[in-house]
Protein backbone atom coordinates (compact mmCIF):
# COMPACT_ATOMS: atom_id res chain seq x y z
CA UNK A 1 0.00 0.00 0.00
CA UNK A 2 1.53 3.55 -0.64
CA UNK A 3 0.83 6.11 2.04
CA UNK A 4 0.23 9.48 1.44
CA UNK A 5 2.12 12.10 3.96
CA UNK A 6 1.02 15.44 4.31
CA UNK A 7 2.78 18.21 6.45
CA UNK A 8 0.86 21.03 7.36
CA UNK A 9 2.65 23.79 9.32
CA UNK A 10 2.99 27.86 8.99
CA UNK A 11 3.39 30.40 11.56
CA UNK A 12 1.84 30.42 14.73
CA UNK A 13 -2.29 30.87 14.77
CA UNK A 14 -2.67 31.18 11.05
CA UNK A 15 -4.96 28.08 10.84
CA UNK A 16 -3.01 25.10 10.59
CA UNK A 17 -5.41 23.10 12.52
CA UNK A 18 -8.13 23.94 10.24
CA UNK A 19 -6.62 23.19 7.07
CA UNK A 20 -5.08 19.96 8.56
CA UNK A 21 -8.15 18.88 9.22
CA UNK A 22 -10.10 20.32 6.36
CA UNK A 23 -7.78 18.76 3.97
CA UNK A 24 -7.78 15.27 6.20
CA UNK A 25 -11.98 15.68 6.08
CA UNK A 26 -11.54 15.52 2.10
CA UNK A 27 -9.26 12.59 1.80
CA UNK A 28 -11.25 10.62 3.57
CA UNK A 29 -14.41 11.74 1.68
CA UNK A 30 -13.04 10.55 -1.26
CA UNK A 31 -12.50 7.11 0.42
CA UNK A 32 -8.69 7.14 1.97
CA UNK A 33 -8.51 5.59 5.26
CA UNK A 34 -6.98 9.16 6.85
CA UNK A 35 -5.07 9.43 10.05
CA UNK A 36 -4.93 13.37 11.61
CA UNK A 37 -2.14 13.65 13.68
CA UNK A 38 -1.52 16.15 15.94
CA UNK A 39 2.24 16.99 16.93
CA UNK A 40 3.16 18.09 20.74
CA UNK A 41 2.13 18.24 24.25
CA UNK A 42 -1.52 19.40 23.80
CA UNK A 43 -4.01 18.57 21.51
CA UNK A 44 -6.11 20.99 19.64
CA UNK A 45 -8.71 19.09 18.45
CA UNK A 46 -9.99 17.67 21.54
CA UNK A 47 -11.65 20.85 23.00
CA UNK A 48 -12.32 22.49 18.93
CA UNK A 49 -14.42 19.37 18.27
CA UNK A 50 -15.04 18.65 21.89
CA UNK A 51 -13.75 15.35 22.34
CA UNK A 52 -13.88 12.99 25.51
CA UNK A 53 -10.17 12.27 24.89
CA UNK A 54 -6.77 12.16 22.13
CA UNK A 55 -4.03 9.69 22.69
CA UNK A 56 -1.34 8.02 20.83
CA UNK A 57 -3.84 5.68 20.08
CA UNK A 58 -6.13 7.14 17.22
CA UNK A 59 -9.92 7.29 17.50
CA UNK A 60 -12.48 7.59 15.09
CA UNK A 61 -13.87 10.64 14.51
CA UNK A 62 -15.35 10.33 11.21
CA UNK A 63 -16.10 7.45 8.79
CA UNK A 64 -12.62 6.96 7.48
CA UNK A 65 -11.20 9.68 9.77
CA UNK A 66 -8.64 8.86 12.67
CA UNK A 67 -7.19 11.70 14.95
CA UNK A 68 -4.19 10.99 16.98
CA UNK A 69 -1.71 13.33 19.17
CA UNK A 70 1.95 12.54 19.16
CA UNK A 71 4.02 13.48 21.80
CA UNK A 72 8.06 13.34 21.01
CA UNK A 73 7.91 10.91 24.44
CA UNK A 74 5.34 8.58 22.73
CA UNK A 75 7.10 8.24 19.35
CA UNK A 76 10.32 7.36 21.46
CA UNK A 77 8.75 4.94 23.72
CA UNK A 78 7.17 3.34 21.10
CA UNK A 79 10.31 3.06 18.64
CA UNK A 80 11.95 1.81 22.38
CA UNK A 81 9.28 -0.90 22.82
CA UNK A 82 9.39 -2.01 18.93
CA UNK A 83 13.15 -2.41 19.28
CA UNK A 84 13.45 -3.80 22.89
CA UNK A 85 10.55 -5.69 22.53
CA UNK A 86 9.74 -6.97 26.06
CA UNK A 87 6.59 -4.22 27.59
CA UNK A 88 8.65 -4.05 30.64
CA UNK A 89 11.76 -3.82 29.70
CA UNK A 90 11.03 -0.58 27.68
CA UNK A 91 9.19 0.89 31.00
CA UNK A 92 12.54 0.31 32.72
CA UNK A 93 14.42 2.39 30.29
CA UNK A 94 12.04 5.24 30.10
CA UNK A 95 11.12 5.75 33.31
CA UNK A 96 14.84 5.66 34.25
CA UNK A 97 15.46 9.51 36.12
CA UNK A 98 18.69 9.61 33.86
CA UNK A 99 17.09 8.36 30.76
CA UNK A 100 13.93 10.89 30.88
CA UNK A 101 16.80 13.67 31.52
CA UNK A 102 18.70 12.53 28.53
CA UNK A 103 15.99 12.54 26.02
CA UNK A 104 14.73 15.87 26.82
CA UNK A 105 18.38 17.12 26.63
CA UNK A 106 19.43 14.98 23.27
CA UNK A 107 19.23 17.60 20.59
CA UNK A 108 16.41 15.90 17.90
CA UNK A 109 15.66 12.86 19.32
CA UNK A 110 12.20 13.93 20.25
CA UNK A 111 11.73 15.08 16.81
CA UNK A 112 13.62 12.19 15.00
CA UNK A 113 11.03 9.46 16.73
CA UNK A 114 8.32 11.75 15.72
CA UNK A 115 9.35 11.21 11.96
CA UNK A 116 10.39 8.35 12.40
CA UNK A 117 6.65 7.06 13.36
CA UNK A 118 5.32 9.27 10.54
CA UNK A 119 7.13 8.05 8.05
CA UNK A 120 7.24 4.23 9.17
CA UNK A 121 4.68 2.97 6.74
CA UNK A 122 6.50 3.87 3.74
CA UNK A 123 9.56 2.43 5.29
CA UNK A 124 7.81 -0.77 6.46
CA UNK A 125 9.44 -0.32 9.66
CA UNK A 126 7.47 -0.66 13.47
CA UNK A 127 4.45 -1.28 14.36
CA UNK A 128 1.83 -1.58 11.22
CA UNK A 129 -0.19 1.69 10.10
CA UNK A 130 -3.37 1.01 8.12
CA UNK A 131 -3.92 4.33 6.53
CA UNK A 132 -3.36 5.60 3.03
CA UNK A 133 -2.74 9.28 3.79
CA UNK A 134 -1.14 10.56 6.90
CA UNK A 135 -2.22 14.86 7.63
CA UNK A 136 0.28 16.08 10.25
CA UNK A 137 -1.27 19.10 12.57
CA UNK A 138 2.73 20.01 12.58
CA UNK A 139 4.83 22.59 14.27
CA UNK A 140 4.88 26.06 13.92
CA UNK A 141 7.49 27.35 11.33
CA UNK A 142 10.75 27.71 13.37
CA UNK A 143 10.18 24.29 15.09
CA UNK A 144 9.47 22.80 11.97
CA UNK A 145 13.06 23.49 10.60
CA UNK A 146 13.78 21.74 13.46
CA UNK A 147 11.85 18.81 12.75
CA UNK A 148 12.92 17.83 8.95
CA UNK A 149 16.59 19.21 9.93
CA UNK A 150 16.72 16.45 12.56
CA UNK A 151 17.27 13.56 10.43
CA UNK A 152 20.48 14.98 8.65
CA UNK A 153 21.83 16.19 12.15
CA UNK A 154 21.63 12.79 13.69
CA UNK A 155 23.13 10.90 10.03
CA UNK A 156 26.02 13.37 10.68
CA UNK A 157 26.55 12.17 13.78
CA UNK A 158 26.08 8.59 13.84
CA UNK A 159 27.17 7.74 10.36
CA UNK A 160 27.25 4.05 11.24
CA UNK A 161 24.89 1.90 12.99
CA UNK A 162 21.04 1.97 13.05
CA UNK A 163 20.26 5.50 13.77
CA UNK A 164 22.07 6.71 11.01
CA UNK A 165 20.89 4.07 8.42
CA UNK A 166 17.59 5.07 9.75
CA UNK A 167 17.79 8.59 9.57
CA UNK A 168 19.00 8.36 5.83
CA UNK A 169 15.97 6.07 5.21
CA UNK A 170 13.56 9.05 6.83
CA UNK A 171 15.29 11.88 4.39
CA UNK A 172 14.43 9.50 1.32
CA UNK A 173 11.01 9.37 2.67
CA UNK A 174 10.78 13.07 2.99
CA UNK A 175 12.80 14.03 0.02
CA UNK A 176 9.75 11.80 -2.15
CA UNK A 177 7.27 14.21 -3.72
CA UNK A 178 5.38 10.89 -4.57
CA UNK A 179 4.78 9.91 -1.04
CA UNK A 180 5.54 13.43 1.09
CA UNK A 181 4.05 16.89 0.48
CA UNK A 182 4.46 20.16 1.95
CA UNK A 183 1.35 22.58 2.57
CA UNK A 184 2.43 26.13 4.21
CA UNK A 185 -0.31 27.92 5.98
CA UNK A 186 -0.21 32.05 5.33
CA UNK A 187 -2.68 34.95 5.83
CA UNK A 188 -2.61 37.62 3.09
CA UNK A 189 0.04 39.47 5.58
CA UNK A 190 3.23 40.62 5.87
CA UNK A 191 5.08 38.42 8.83
CA UNK A 192 3.28 35.16 7.96
CA UNK A 193 4.15 35.88 4.03
CA UNK A 194 7.50 36.08 4.88
CA UNK A 195 8.07 33.43 7.47
CA UNK A 196 5.81 31.05 5.04
CA UNK A 197 8.81 31.99 1.99
CA UNK A 198 11.60 31.77 4.29
CA UNK A 199 10.28 28.27 5.04
CA UNK A 200 9.61 27.19 1.38
CA UNK A 201 13.39 28.27 0.85
CA UNK A 202 14.40 25.42 3.66
CA UNK A 203 12.36 22.93 2.32
CA UNK A 204 13.96 23.61 -1.46
CA UNK A 205 17.31 23.59 -0.53
CA UNK A 206 16.64 21.11 2.21
CA UNK A 207 14.64 18.46 0.85
CA UNK A 208 14.44 19.47 -3.07
CA UNK A 209 10.54 20.05 -2.21
CA UNK A 210 8.46 22.47 -3.41
CA UNK A 211 5.37 23.54 -0.76
CA UNK A 212 2.03 24.31 -1.51
CA UNK A 213 1.35 27.76 -0.31
CA UNK A 214 -2.37 27.58 1.36
CA UNK A 215 -3.30 31.48 1.84
CA UNK A 216 -6.18 31.47 4.86
CA UNK A 217 -8.35 34.04 5.80
CA UNK A 218 -9.02 35.51 2.87
CA UNK A 219 -11.39 38.38 3.02
CA UNK A 220 -13.76 37.78 0.00
CA UNK A 221 -16.61 40.05 0.29
CA UNK A 222 -19.11 40.69 -2.66
CA UNK A 223 -19.17 44.56 -2.38
CA UNK A 224 -18.69 46.51 -5.44
CA UNK A 225 -15.60 49.16 -5.15
CA UNK A 226 -18.17 51.71 -5.69
CA UNK A 227 -20.42 50.75 -3.51
CA UNK A 228 -17.05 51.02 -0.70
CA UNK A 229 -16.33 54.39 -1.92
CA UNK A 230 -19.60 55.72 -1.59
CA UNK A 231 -19.63 54.56 1.64
CA UNK A 232 -16.26 56.32 2.32
CA UNK A 233 -17.31 59.29 1.12
CA UNK A 234 -19.36 59.34 4.33
CA UNK A 235 -16.08 59.26 6.54
CA UNK A 236 -17.57 60.87 9.14
CA UNK A 237 -19.56 57.70 9.68
CA UNK A 238 -18.52 54.57 11.53
CA UNK A 239 -19.62 52.70 8.22
CA UNK A 240 -17.44 54.77 5.87
CA UNK A 241 -14.25 54.18 7.97
CA UNK A 242 -15.27 50.58 8.14
CA UNK A 243 -15.71 50.49 3.68
CA UNK A 244 -12.52 52.63 4.23
CA UNK A 245 -10.92 49.93 5.93
CA UNK A 246 -12.03 46.95 4.34
CA UNK A 247 -10.87 48.63 0.55
CA UNK A 248 -7.34 48.90 2.05
CA UNK A 249 -7.49 45.47 3.19
CA UNK A 250 -8.69 44.50 0.10
CA UNK A 251 -5.96 46.16 -1.66
CA UNK A 252 -3.04 44.93 0.53
CA UNK A 253 -4.52 41.54 0.16
CA UNK A 254 -4.07 41.71 -3.64
CA UNK A 255 -0.96 42.65 -3.24
CA UNK A 256 0.43 39.99 -0.77
CA UNK A 257 -0.94 37.66 -3.50
CA UNK A 258 1.09 39.32 -6.46
CA UNK A 259 4.01 38.54 -4.10
CA UNK A 260 3.10 35.10 -3.06
CA UNK A 261 2.52 34.24 -6.72
CA UNK A 262 6.33 35.17 -7.60
CA UNK A 263 7.35 32.34 -4.84
CA UNK A 264 4.54 29.64 -4.47
CA UNK A 265 3.93 27.09 -7.46
CA UNK A 266 0.82 26.33 -6.20
CA UNK A 267 -1.60 28.27 -4.02
CA UNK A 268 -4.70 27.60 -2.41
CA UNK A 269 -7.13 30.36 -1.11
CA UNK A 270 -9.35 29.77 2.04
CA UNK A 271 -12.07 32.60 3.04
CA UNK A 272 -12.49 34.44 6.29
CA UNK A 273 -15.40 32.67 7.25
CA UNK A 274 -17.61 33.74 9.90
CA UNK A 275 -18.67 30.06 11.20
CA UNK A 276 -18.91 29.15 14.69
CA UNK A 277 -19.35 25.41 14.35
CA UNK A 278 -16.17 23.78 14.17
CA UNK A 279 -16.92 20.88 12.07
CA UNK A 280 -18.82 23.16 9.40
CA UNK A 281 -15.60 25.68 9.51
CA UNK A 282 -14.00 23.04 8.21
CA UNK A 283 -16.27 21.01 5.74
CA UNK A 284 -16.09 25.14 4.23
CA UNK A 285 -12.69 25.27 4.14
CA UNK A 286 -12.54 22.24 2.58
CA UNK A 287 -14.24 22.42 -0.38
CA UNK A 288 -11.61 25.21 -1.57
CA UNK A 289 -8.53 22.91 -1.47
CA UNK A 290 -8.17 21.19 -4.57
N1 LIG B 1 -10.68 30.29 7.16
C1 LIG B 1 -11.02 30.60 8.41
N2 LIG B 1 -12.09 31.39 8.66
C2 LIG B 1 -12.42 31.72 9.92
N3 LIG B 1 -11.77 31.33 11.01
C3 LIG B 1 -10.70 30.53 10.84
C4 LIG B 1 -10.26 30.12 9.55
N4 LIG B 1 -9.17 29.34 9.69
C5 LIG B 1 -8.93 29.28 11.02
N5 LIG B 1 -9.84 29.99 11.72
C6 LIG B 1 -9.88 30.20 13.17
O1 LIG B 1 -8.68 30.84 13.54
C7 LIG B 1 -8.20 30.36 14.78
C8 LIG B 1 -6.79 29.80 14.63
O2 LIG B 1 -6.84 28.64 13.80
P1 LIG B 1 -5.97 27.34 14.13
O3 LIG B 1 -6.12 26.98 15.55
O4 LIG B 1 -6.29 26.35 13.08
O5 LIG B 1 -4.52 27.98 13.87
P2 LIG B 1 -3.11 27.26 14.13
O6 LIG B 1 -2.19 27.80 13.09
O7 LIG B 1 -3.30 25.79 14.18
O8 LIG B 1 -2.72 27.80 15.55
P3 LIG B 1 -1.53 27.27 16.50
O9 LIG B 1 -0.26 27.89 15.94
O10 LIG B 1 -1.90 27.80 17.83
O11 LIG B 1 -1.51 25.77 16.40
C9 LIG B 1 -9.20 29.32 15.24
O12 LIG B 1 -10.07 29.94 16.13
C10 LIG B 1 -9.92 28.92 13.99
O13 LIG B 1 -11.24 28.52 14.25
MG1 LIG C 1 -2.84 24.40 15.69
Amino acid sequence: MKQEIHFVTGKGGVGKSVIAAALALKLSKKGKKVLLVELGDQSFFKDFFELADVSFQPQEVKPNLSLALWTGESALREYAQYLIKVESLAKLFFDNAVMKAFINIAPGLPELAMLGKITSGPRKYGPPMNYDCLVIDAFATGHFKALIEAPRGMAQAVQIGPMGEQSRSIISVLKNPEVTSYHIVSLPEELPLKESTELAEVLKTELDADAELVMNKVLDVNIPRESLQQAESATTSDLGLFAQYIEQQLDRQAQMMDQAKTKFKKITKVPLYFETDPWKLVEKAMEKLP
